[in-house]
């Protein structure tokens, strides 16, 4: 199972349009130690030819022309996208979706209901795509049962329900229900290797430590060092937990709650405020000393060996 990650940045990428934080303006004067990052999003292969594609950043289009096994290659309209799975309603999670629309048949999406409720009120995505493509909707259930992707052989998936907020745009923004956020296990059935998926993860329940505490690999939220990170660095007012965001620092952050995992652990979803975005910086160092890596748009995780 090979997991190529198209996008690595949180919300607003990296640098960010508007913003002139240290690490942006030092990315985007060409410093040693930064690197550009689009915002969020997987796609995920057992043959290298069907991909499931795990949230849908603004960037998807960007992304593809970056990694070729995406782009048509069998007719005349064709792609290696052959199903599109939602983590959450977030904007950077969901835009890209609209980008997509010229698909030549209704495009499947993996969501849960709730997610659904939010892209058909809110931010009706549903019913803007009826007018192109259409969507072929599946519905992501958490009942504990693997589910297999027709579209992608060789994969089977199982969300967990994440705690946390639907994005500030939902009509029930501050009535959180399960299914709002997942993490989700993609296992491959031929090596039986394992992925943990969750790029907003704000908390982690007996359930959830459980499901990370059996895994091959952990790829889960890395937005902030701090959890008052925007305040400090001028950009905002809210906290991390607010935002269904974990920090790495602090006793009970992201660091001391991976500690004990056997798991490869990398971080995803990393706002530009975060000082481990500066490869040189005492953070970067302190994540290498707890063998926990930092995901950069294009790595590979090859998951077979
Ligand atoms: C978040 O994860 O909190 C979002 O990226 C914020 C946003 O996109 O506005
Ligand atoms: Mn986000
Ligand atoms: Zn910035």
């Amino acid at each position: 199972m090979i997991i190529r990650v198209l996008g690595s940045a949180a919300g607003g990428g990296f640098p960010q349009w508007n913003c002139n934080c240290t690490n942006c303006a030092a990315v985007r004067r060409g410093e040693q130690g930064f690197q550009a990052r689009t915002q969020s999003s997987i796609a995920i292969s057992t043959d290298q030819k069907n991909w499931l594609l795990l949230n849908a950043s603004p960037e998807i289009t960007a992304q593809i022309a970056q990694h070729p096994p995406l782009q048509p290659s069998q007719g005349l309209r064709d792609s290696g996208i052959k199903a599109v799975m939602l983590m959450d309603s977030q904007i950077d999670h969901t835009t890209g979706l609209l980008s997509l629309r010229e698909s030549q048949q209704p495009l499947p999406l993996y969501c849960t209901g709730m997610v659904r409720q939010d892209l058909s009120t809110g931010f009706p995505l549903f019913d803007l795509l009826n007018h192109y493509c259409g969507i072929d909707w599946q519905e992501l259930l958490l009942d504990g049962q693997p589910l297999a992707i027709p579209q992608v052989p060789g994969i089977e998936i199982m969300p967990v329900a994440i705690s946390g907020k639907a994005p500030p745009y939902s009509p029930h923004r501050n009535d959180p229900h399960p299914g709002d956020n997942l993490g989700i296990t993609v296992r491959s059935t031929v090596s039986g290797k394992s992925l943990f998926y969750a790029p907003g993860l704000g908390n982690m329940d007996e359930a959830v430590r459980k499901v990370m505490s059996e895994v091959d690999c952990l790829l889960v939220d890395g937005t902030f060092w701090t959890e008052d990170e925007m305040t400090r660095a001028g950009v905002g007012t809210k906290p991390a937990a607010e935002m269904g965001h974990l920090p790495q620092s602090g006793p009970d952050g992201m660091i001391n709650r991976l500690r004990d995992l056997s798991a490869r652990k990398i971080l995803i979803h990393i706002n530009n405020t975060n000082p481990i975005l500066n490869e040189l910086s005492d953070q970067r160092r302190q994540l290498q000393d707890e063998t926990i890596e930092v995901a950069y748009d294009g790595m590979l995780i090859d998951l077979v060996g």
